[in-house]
């Protein structure tokens, strides 16, 4: 009865395991664990040849709703490094710590809040509980040292967030891109934390990539684009195929605001491991402006040409990570399907947007390779495209499915009379048969619809 209940209740029961996604990644090429011939180096992850395309095209995505396809914001690619006074005045120095504490029996070290996924303590028989210490504040940002000294004065910051090199070069960018208010600066890059547990594969990682927009308006428009931005960020993830029931807003408490914070909300998506924040819209007020301005003793204020008012802008942000955002489309579009005859297929149902390979070209026999290499390299000038001659062609669809390919094209035998191949479609398995010449028109219709 208890356990009924538990399994009605518990909102990941169905859904796909993330063993088998990890798995899949792995064996595919999609992400594995970096050094992994060393051991491995806990919280860092390495994209194989489908990972990156899979994330190329995400961040291309994100590029061309966010920046390109907007004429109130602009790009900017800044250094992973910034001056150290960055991060006493964005607050990170004295703010951006987890608690935490070490086991006295077993030495094992934790994240405070994240005791239940402990386990029991080796050191300890009998009782099997750790004994902990009282939590300590861990300052989660990367030093390191620039120069060829090592001491305190050489000391610098991976960035733990890549907005504040944004809020440094504001004045630049509005100057040079002559903006006004209400204007955008958006950046796409790594971003470092010394998590206490990295964990749940690339969600929680060392080292990972956020796709930021920092969104300057006046203070009396600031709940207008916090809505405004909430709204397009969700239209994202939904244009991205993320199933409507896996999506969810989370507004924030007061108590849960980060320090620079005035207003938050997480879109979640629901993993194997439960929901989870994939991206932060945040209202972050006039916080890092004003703190950037006090700290450089340069000014970064605007100045309103009508009513003459000096004001920092309040900034709107949305920070997505873009390797919780690759793994909750996998996790999304992963699927095992029973086929009428008995089998089951694994696939990924990725929308056509992001999907790493987009075609695969299949002839039918060895014989064949000639005339069906020439068509994956008069489509690879437009598409990523995959060529695969080796194993019966069940098998060779099956390792497109898996990977989330949406066409595969087979050249056979009658192909050579009638200059037309079968091109099937991964979700539906539906096969058509098309002129050869007229593919790239077929293709273009339904690849480029989908951008
Ligand atoms: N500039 C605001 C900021 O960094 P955040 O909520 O700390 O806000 C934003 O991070 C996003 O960055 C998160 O929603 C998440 O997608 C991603 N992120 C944060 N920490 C991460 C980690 N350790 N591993 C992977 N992604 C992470």
């Amino acid at each position: 009865m208890a356990a009924d209940a538990e399994a009605v209740d518990d909102p990941t029961a169905g859904l796909p395991r993330m063993d088998d996604i990890v798995s899949l990644c792995a064996r595919r090429g999609f992400i594995w664990q970096s050094s992994e011939i060393y051991g491995g180096i806990n919280g860092f992850w390495d994209y194989g040849p489908l990972g990156v395309e899979l994330k190329n095209n995400l961040k291309a995505l994100w590029w061309q709703r966010v920046v390109r396809g907007r004429d109130d914001v602009e790009g900017l690619d800044s250094s992973i490094i910034a001056h150290p006074r960055t991060w006493e005045a964005s607050g990170h120095v004295e703010h951006f710590s987890d608690p935490l504490v070490d086991c006295r029996a077993c030495k094992k070290r934790m994240r405070a809040d994240q005791l239940d996924d402990a386990g029991p303590c080796p050191a300890r028989q009998g009782t099997s509980e750790h004994d902990w210490t009282p939590a300590r504040n861990f300052n989660l940002m990367l030093k390191t040292f620039v120069g060829a000294q090592e001491d305190a004065a050489a000391t610098a910051f991976l960035r733990a967030e890549t907005c504040q090199s944004i809020f440094l070069d504001f004045k630049r960018v509005r100057e040079s891109a002559r903006q006004r208010l209400p204007f955008g600066i958006a950046q796409i890059g790594k971003a470092f934390r010394n998590e206490i547990n990295p964990r749940n594969f690339t969600f929680r990682s060392r080292e990972f990539e956020q796709a930021e927009l920092e969104f300057f308006c006046h203070i009396s428009e600031r709940e207008k684009w916090f809505e405004h931005w909430l709204g397009e960020r969700l239209a994202f993830h939904h244009e991205l195929g993320l199933k409507e029931t896996r999506l969810r807003v989370r507004p924030h408490r007061p108590d849960e605001l980060a320090h620079y914070a005035h207003a938050a909300a997480d879109i979640e998506f629901l993993f194997p491991f439960g929901w989870q924040e994939i991206e932060g819209v945040h209202d972050r007020g006039d916080w890092d402006l004003r703190r950037h301005s006090e700290f450089s003793g340069k000014d970064l204020t605007i100045t309103d040409e009508e009513t003459k008012e000096r004001f920092h802008p309040c900034v709107i942000e949305t920070s997505v990570g873009i390797d919780r955002s690759c793994l909750a489309l996998l996790a999304n579009a992963y699927e095992e399907e029973k086929l009428p005859d008995g089998e089951t297929r694994a696939l990924l149902r990725l929308p056509l947007a992001v999907a790493p390979v987009k075609v695969a070209v299949l002839p039918l026999a060895k014989k064949l390779a000639e005339p069906a290499q020439r068509i994956a390299s008069e489509l690879r000038r437009h598409w990523s495209v995959f060529y695969d001659e080796s194993g019966n062609i069940g098998r060779r669809y099956r390792r497109q499915d898996e990977v989330g390919t949406p066409f595969c094209i087979t050249y056979d035998f009658d192909s050579e009379s009638d200059a037309r191949v079968t091109v099937r479609e991964r979700d539906s398995m539906t096969q058509e048969r098309i002129p050869v010449d007229g593919l790239r028109a077929y293709l273009q219709d339904r690849l480029e619809t989908a951008r």
